[in-house]
């Protein structure tokens, strides 16, 4: 029996008046396309054959956004083919993106939409980008092994007694990360800090950061990721007034993460941290643990967590390990705007100050203004 589906004609005629081609494919055909032709036949006419988007303006003249181009080397590797999957079946609004990327509801099988996937995913060679199924919430602690387009603000507030004084040590660190070539990232770090105690109260700004990471081993089917990274910080800060090192630091460092199934997301990093003036601290070693739930089916949503850090002078037998439980929220159904919230608990080695709450608030910019997607 055929079935016609005069329902996705009139779906797409509004936004198709110059369309003459009555083309009225039936269910059975479209049962055994594969995602090529279901692109070629669905998709192309808004996206482009080649998936650029470069499509004839009469097309486009009343829409709201531009098509996306598949083509682009990052935006086509970063998106996790499960969101291209909901926005497929459920359309735009479903991930805060236009209404004009219409909902296929049931017209093709999950196998098919993957199928469909996979084509656009083949306008750009995915073994040479790290996927975007590897972009897991990001840690406090815990450096990120995924390559970002992020800026960030990162507080910390401590509450410490310090030389017979209460001291309050409110930090803000202003940060910026950006992509180059396929797996690199580079990233810039500004700490503004504020001491206040009964006999001081001084803000200033401590050592500068710049950082370098590589993305070198990435598998999105068993969800892992490694990345190796350098970063240096500059005595910007006046040691003498209690900001920065007083010295270059160099911070070597590796980190990865795994998925597990997909409720879990686990990350570590090892580091060595060496002032490059030695009379300045011995070098130490800084591993962190964390471990984040996924329980939001979207990317809006409430995503607790665990971190474990761990502090171990390497000239001393100094060695202190904290636990940081927290809470990322991300905003947006896009995910590119989020807060998160963690208090670090000293569990062993002493406790260098009475509280701890570290926090941030992330803005994924290449993923849209501060105003969309919500
Ligand atoms: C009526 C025009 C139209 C049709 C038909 C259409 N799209 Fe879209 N699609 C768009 C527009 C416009 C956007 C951009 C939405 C935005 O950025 O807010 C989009 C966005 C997308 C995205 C999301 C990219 C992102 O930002 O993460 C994917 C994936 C996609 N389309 C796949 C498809 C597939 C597969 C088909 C065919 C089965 C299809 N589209 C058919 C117009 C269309």
């Amino acid at each position: 029996m055929k079935i016609v589906i005069p329902l996705l004609l009139l779906l797409f005629s509004p936004l198709f008046p110059q369309d003459t081609t009555e083309q009225v494919i039936d269910f059975e055909t479209i049962k055994t396309m594969n995602g090529r032709q279901i692109y070629e036949t669905f998709c192309a006419k808004c996206h482009g054959i080649d998936g650029k988007g470069n499509i004839p303006e009469e097309i486009k003249q009343n829409w709201d956004v531009p098509p996306p181009d598949f083509t682009d080397e990052y935006f086509n590797t970063r998106e996790p083919r499960k969101d291209w999957y909901a926005v497929i079946k459920y359309g735009g609004p479903v991930r805060g993106l236009s209404q004009t990327m219409p909902a296929f509801g049931d017209v093709f099988t999950d196998e098919q939409i993957y199928d469909v996937i996979e084509h656009i995913k083949s306008f750009v060679d995915q073994k040479k980008y790290p996927q975007g199924e590897l972009n897991f919430i990001r840690a406090h602690y815990v450096t990120k092994a995924y390559v970002e387009q992020e800026a960030l603000l990162i507080p910390t507030y401590t509450y410490k007694f310090e030389n017979g004084h209460n001291v309050s040590d409110t930090k803000v660190l202003l940060y910026y990360a950006n992509r180059f070539a396929t797996r690199f990232q580079y990233e810039v770090k500004l700490p503004v800090q504020n001491l206040k105690s009964s006999v001081q109260n001084t803000t200033g700004i401590g050592d500068f950061e710049l950082g370098l990471k590589y993305a070198f081993y990435d598998n999105y089917k068993n969800l892992s990721i490694l990345t190796a990274g350098f970063e240096f910080s500059l005595p910007t800060g006046n040691e003498a007034k209690g900001f920065g090192k007083g010295t270059v630091v160099l911070t070597p460092y590796i980190t990865g993460a795994k998925g597990i199934g997909e409720k879990i997301e686990l990350q570590g990093s090892v580091k060595i941290e060496a002032p490059v003036n030695k009379s300045k601290g011995n070098p130490e070693l800084i591993y962190g643990i964390s471990s984040t739930l996924i329980l939001p089916e979207g990317k809006r949503g409430i995503f607790p967590g665990i971190e474990l850090l761990g502090m171990k002078n390497l000239g001393s037998s100094e060695h202190m390990i904290s636990l940081v439980p927290k809470i990322y929220i991300a905003l947006t159904k896009r995910g590119h705007l989020a807060i998160s919230i963690g208090r670090e608990i000293p569990i062993y080695g002493g406790t260098p100050f009475k509280y701890r709450y570290v926090g941030f608030i992330l803005w994924d910019y290449v993923d849209g203004g501060i105003f969309s997607g919500w």
